[in-house]
């Protein structure tokens, strides 16, 4: 029987096609949830899923983790074909929480696993070794098969690793956000970088650079700036769409390649554009490893 992917002409990319990133092997490209809830999640999931994408990114602070968990039970992607990331919100860094919150995250999933927990945003208020500990006991237990960091700086992800070998940090990064020294901090500890915001939430979507480029390949603005990531040894990157016109665009960026000077031009356009940087924000990195 034909998917819904099919009937539209787009062939599922193949999924042993798609290039893994870091010591957990997510999928290079993932569909990210945020904003998106109930019937639109669920329908969102299940195209990203119907078109080829293999990692789908939740959080506990999304408030969509039911409709996430409802829509990969409902696929007919077998559940071990997908990687599953949730994210633990503040309250739940205690030791006397985390088991806890992430039994109730993987029950409103519908699943016994996710793939990667990762702790949202660092918060000096709980030792991070206390989360940490906590983190590795529900890994050992078989809550999660990876566990990792996000919005961490350089210093605190090297912290991390020292206390519990973390296999990621998920990170803001596209092209008007320079991220050399985090990138060559994971590099030098062999974890993965995940970009968010990969389109700066359409800024970039302007940008006449990356227009000239685009035009060169005969792609969107939006696949040039996806295909910049995902091209970078140990990046991947998470993308919304809330349009299926756009899900099946951003996952079709597999059959062109930026040489070298349009990966040079592409990474000059960084201008330390944050789109992400709330109060609670740890004291960023800066750009380049020339401004420490
Ligand atoms: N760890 C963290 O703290 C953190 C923070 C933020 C985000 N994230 C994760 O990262 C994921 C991605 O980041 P994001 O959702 O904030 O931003 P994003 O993916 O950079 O941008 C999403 C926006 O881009 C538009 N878009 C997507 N594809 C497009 C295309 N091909 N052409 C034109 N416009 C397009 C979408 O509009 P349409 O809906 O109209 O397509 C949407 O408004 C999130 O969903 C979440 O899973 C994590």
């Amino acid at each position: 029987m034909a998917t819904p992917a099919q009937e539209s002409g787009h062939d599922p990319m193949p999924v042993a096609d798609m290039p893994m990133v870091g010591p957990a092997q997510i999928p290079c490209l993932g569909f990210g949830t945020v904003r998106l809830h109930g019937s639109e999640c669920h329908d969102a999931v299940t195209h990203a899923l119907d078109l080829g994408y293999r990692s789908i990114d939740t959080a506990q602070r999304y408030g969509n983790e039911a409709d996430v968990g409802a829509a990969i039970t409902a696929s007919q992607v077998p559940r071990g074909d997908v990687f599953l990331t949730t994210k633990l919100d503040f309250p739940n860094y205690t030791l006397d929480r985390l088991e806890l919150a992430t039994r109730e995250s993987l029950s409103r999933l519908g699943t016994d696993h996710v793939d990667l927990l990762l702790i949202h945003w660092p918060n000096p208020r709980v030792p991070l070794e206390e989360t940490l500990t906590a983190m590795a006991s529900v890994r050992e237990k078989g809550l999660t098969r990876h566990i990792g960091v996000s919005n961490f700086t350089a210093e605190q992800v090297r912290t991390a690793d020292e206390t519990a070998p973390i296999a990621v940090n998920q990170i803001e990064y596209h092209p008007y956000l320079g991220q050399e020294v985090l990138l060559k901090t994971h590099r030098d500890l062999g974890i993965a970088t995940t970009a968010y915001c990969p389109l700066a939430r359409g800024v970039v979507l302007d940008d006449p650079v990356l227009a000239d480029i685009a035009a060169t390949h005969g792609k969107s603005v939006a696949q040039v700036a996806l295909r910049w990531l995902v091209q970078q040894e140990g990046v991947g990157t998470v993308v919304r769409s809330s349009s299926s016109r756009h899900r099946e665009a951003n996952i079709s960026i597999f059959d062109f390649t930026l040489d070298a000077d349009e990966m040079g031009r592409i990474a000059a356009l960084a201008r330390g554009l944050r789109i992400i940087d709330p109060e609670f924000s740890p004291d960023w990195d800066p750009e380049q490893v020339d401004d420490l």
